[in-house]
């Protein structure tokens, strides 16, 4: 599996970066082509001598370096890399890359891919557990990066808890499994819509919803990993979508219905998974409602329903998939739904359960046909949401 792909391995400064000679020795081992980035910290630990004799390529160890004739100047390196995995990865640089910094050749490099990284931290127990640690790893996995975790144990530094290095096999296996991942959406165009509209009723006000956006996001990013051409539409949310993917802001109903119908027709996969808001004040006042005496009545008018609208104007081979959020007779509304819309399936869940619906981070659904069967699924991270139902498109596209 690694034969012949192209592996940067990047060392950073903790203590362990002596076990970065034995993983590149094992990936030389499988014939991958590994060429090393080592930080200036990691310098202190590591030799560059023992990573060249290891890799048997040059080693990278500044961003300013004379590009050389084996051109690794960081953007060449970035492109020809099949993976990159980062091990010992220290809280620095996960901090620096989830945040964008590029003060150095590897972070240049990994803001410069698009290949996959798998990041593999190793650090102080404190280190790790202190939540702005952790917070960077959620935020790093959220943008479409790769973990594998530290394991339990005595640490260098004395003390005992999680931080040490993952076993190289198991950083191996990861590092295999995004190789091997293959891309059953490679060539297609896949649009997905997330988040809430925003109605407004003044310059300081608005009519909206509950939704977070993170299962459109999980589905747009997981469509980008499988190898597709990922647009995401999306009202406003506080997510960041994940590098690769196309991402359309809008803010209301009808923005959303203008750009979906702009990109549609030249897509084979739209999912939507946005939160729609149905209606919108009947007017914007230009100046902000005042309050006044007795009760302010709202009048509303009807948003277009821009699944439906593309039900209509479905193509040929074209698969659409919708999301039914209920509170109550999930199944009955859904089943109404999938067929008004001419859906391929429909996602329902129901929004009262605990740990399914719109803040959440994982999601109870059942998958709802237009014959009247359906699958039913316990509840799952809204990324396993996301992957089982990219799985079901591609299951319905073969048998095509
Ligand atoms: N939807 C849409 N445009 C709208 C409303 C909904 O495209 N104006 C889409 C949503 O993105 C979702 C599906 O239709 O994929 C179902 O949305 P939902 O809010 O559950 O149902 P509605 O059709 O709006 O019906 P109701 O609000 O009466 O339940």
């Amino acid at each position: 599996m690694f034969k012949e792909k192209t592996i940067v391995v990047g060392v950073t400064g903790s203590i362990a970066a002596y076990k970065a000679a034995e993983l590149v020795s094992q990936l030389k081992k499988k014939d991958a082509n590994v060429h090393c980035v080592m930080t200036k910290a990691a310098q202190a630990f590591l030799t560059a001598l023992t990573l060249r004799t290891l890799s048997q390529n040059p080693v990278v160890t500044e961003l300013l370096a004379e590009p050389q004739r084996w051109e690794v100047e960081h953007v060449g390196l970035a492109t020809a890399a099949d993976l990159f995995i980062v091990a010992p990865a220290t809280a620095n640089i996960l901090a620096k890359v989830c945040h964008g910094i590029a003060d150095d050749f590897l972070t240049t490099a990994i803001l410069a891919t698009k290949a996959p990284v798998l990041f593999a931290p190793a650090m102080n127990v404190c280190m790790y557990e202190n939540p702005v640690t952790q917070q960077n790893l959620a935020r790093l996995k959220e943008l479409g990066y790769f973990l594998v975790e530290p394991e339990e144990g005595d640490l260098a530094c004395g003390s005992q808890g999680k931080g040490r290095l993952a076993k190289l096999e198991h950083i191996l296996a990861r590092a295999e499994e995004l190789l091997v991942r293959d891309k059953p959406l490679q060539g297609k165009k896949v649009l997905v819509t997330a988040g809430p509209t925003r109605e407004s009723l003044d310059p300081v006000r608005f009519l909206s919803n509950r939704s977070s956006g993170k299962m459109g996001y999980a589905l747009a990013r997981q469509a980008h990993l499988w190898g597709a051409e990922a647009i995401l539409v999306s009202g406003p949310t506080d997510l960041a979508p994940c590098p690769g993917v196309h991402c359309i802001p809008v803010e209301t109903a009808e923005e959303m219905y203008q750009e979906v119908m702009k990109h549609a027709a030249d897509c084979r996969i739209i999912i939507k998974a946005a939160a729609v808001a149905d209606y919108r004040p009947k007017e914007r006042k230009e100046e902000k409602i005042k309050k006044q005496a007795g009760e302010l009545v709202l009048e509303l008018s009807r948003n277009p329903d821009i699944l439906a609208e593309l039900g209509r104007r479905k193509q040929k081979g074209q698969i659409l998939v919708g999301f039914a959020a209920e509170t109550e007779k999930v199944l009955d509304h859904a089943a109404e739904k999938v067929r008004q819309k001419q859906l391929d399936f429909i996602v329902a869940n129901d929004l009262t359960k605990e740990g399914a619906g719109f803040a959440a981070d994982t999601n109870i659904v059942t998958f709802v046909f237009p014959d009247g069967s359906r699958k039913d699924f316990a509840k799952m991270s809204k990324d396993e949401v996301a992957k089982a139902i990219l799985e079901e498109i591609v299951m319905r596209m073969d048998k095509e």
